[in-house]
């Protein structure tokens, strides 16, 4: 057997805890895996003696992260911190500088920094890896970079924050307010410390511009993702878009064609019949769709110390193997990088719900707007109202240009009649 691989945990929280577990319970599977055992070196994170899931006082402690990166005990650095910056950033790119191979979860730093990392890491001979970073235990960056390799990917897309199907999936099954559940959310430990971002969409979409580097071997570009989150998504709208046969998912989609690179993240009403539509509680799901494959859909875990765990092992068994591929699918000096389309360029369907005073010729008002800017309306309905009370109408449109219904909304929100901001969900054919 090679001699071992020696690794050095930055982090000890919930993804470096169940690191170590793994590494600890599954240490002879592993070793035969990789032809060679996985040993961790050291150790480090903020406090030396927090109260752990796991014991690792048997580890070299070293108490300043960056120290691991000029380690001679150390081939891989494995970045469990988390951040874009400050002591993760540094950590990864010391460790890359000393010609170590770097494995992180940490999704806002490869959003952020990833083509620069994987430039340094490929022209120092060494491996980046982020499984982790993409919906937790999903393989979908191997599946991505390797196992679809051989395919153009047109579209992937998913549900990629557990936190806010987490909440979306009980308000629409149990009729819960959204406040209430992102509470439970944060006891169970699926939200970020700044839950902020995962239900204003950041997290889905730092997720999403990874993986639209890995699936089209392009530039990752975080800026360039539309986002937005959960916030406003009521009650009522999921009660319509049930009525009209959708579910509400926050989705992050990519998809690329000739007019270029689209990448967006927002609540959308997908068909009760996809099976996305059917991916409940925390649980993640990511599709892909390949001109040789198809769609490939994987549902899973996309949080906590387990399903992390299982996705930074991989990682360290792919180091261990001596595999080599590209960070993104090409050599990063080969990344692409495709003109973003911006979302008033967006093409689609359109949910609408207005709050309307009921009186004779809103609607005609509201047609009106529509007719001007070329929305076409493919069903209306208005719920039976309480005297004096505005009432809901609500609206699906057929395709039309985001610029065309953001302007006809505009129009429609002129309206006197109209009480309220109209609500307007985007329709996706999946
Ligand atoms: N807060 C994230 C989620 C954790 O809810 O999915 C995994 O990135």
């Amino acid at each position: 057997m090679k001699a071992p691989l020696k690794i050095g945990i930055a982090g000890l929280g919930t993804v470096g805890g169940g690191t170590v577990r793994l590494l600890q319970e599954r240490s002879a599977a592993l070793a035969l895996n990789a032809g060679r055992a996985i040993k961790i070196a050291a150790v480090s994170a903020r406090k030396k003696k927090a109260k752990r899931a796991v014991a690792v006082g048997k580890y070299r402690w070293v108490a300043d992260p960056l120290k691991l990166a000029t380690d001679p005990g150390i081939d891989v650095v494995v970045e469990l911190i988390g951040g874009a910056e400050g002591v993760a950033r540094k950590l990864c790119e010391k460790a890359i500088a000393n010609r170590k191979h770097v494995i992180t979860a940490n999704k806002a730093l490869i959003a952020h920094h990833g083509t620069a990392l994987a430039r340094a890491a490929e022209k120092a001979g060494v491996s980046l890896r982020y499984e982790a970073a993409v919906a937790g235990g999903i393989p979908i960056i191997k599946s991505l970079r390797e196992g679809l390799a051989a395919n153009g990917i047109r579209r992937v897309y998913g549900i990629l924050n557990g936190t806010c199907n987490y909440i979306l999936s009980a308000m629409t099954d149990q009729g819960r307010e959204f406040s209430d559940v992102l509470k439970e959310c944060q006891k169970l430990g699926y939200a970020e410390a700044d839950p902020s971002l995962d239900v204003d969409g950041i997290d889905t979409a730092h997720k999403l511009a990874i993986l639209a580097s890995v699936a089209f071997g392009c530039e990752i570009n975080f800026g360039a993702v539309h986002v937005e989150g959960i916030r406003h998504v009521s009650l009522m709208d999921m009660t319509f878009a049930r009525e009209l046969g959708y579910r509400i998912k926050l989705l992050g989609i990519a998809s690329v064609s000739k007019r270029g690179l689209e990448q967006r993240v927002h609540p959308c009403m997908v068909p009760e019949s996809s099976p996305i539509a059917h991916v409940g509680g925390s649980f993640n799901a990511v599709v892909a769709e390949g001109d040789f494959v198809d769609t490939i859909v994987q549902e899973g875990r996309g949080s906590g110390a387990g399903p992390t765990a299982s996705a930074v092992v991989a990682d360290l068994l792919d180091i261990a193997r001596g595999s080599q591929v590209p960070t993104f699918t090409v050599p990063a000096t080969k990344l692409k990088k495709i003109k973003p389309v911006p979302m008033a360029r967006h093409y689609g369907a359109y949910y609408v719900r207005l709050m309307v005073v009921d009186r004779p010729g809103v609607f005609a008002d509201v047609a009106a707007a529509l007719r001007d800017h070329s929305v076409s309306m493919e069903s209306v309905l208005q719920r039976t109202r309480d005297p004096g009370e505005p009432v809901p109408v609500v609206m699906t449109l057929h395709e039309t240009e985001e610029a065309s219904m953001v302007r006809a909304l505009r129009k429609i929100a002129a309206t006197e009649a109209v009480v309220e901001p109209p609500r307007m969900i985007r329709i996706e054919s999946l």
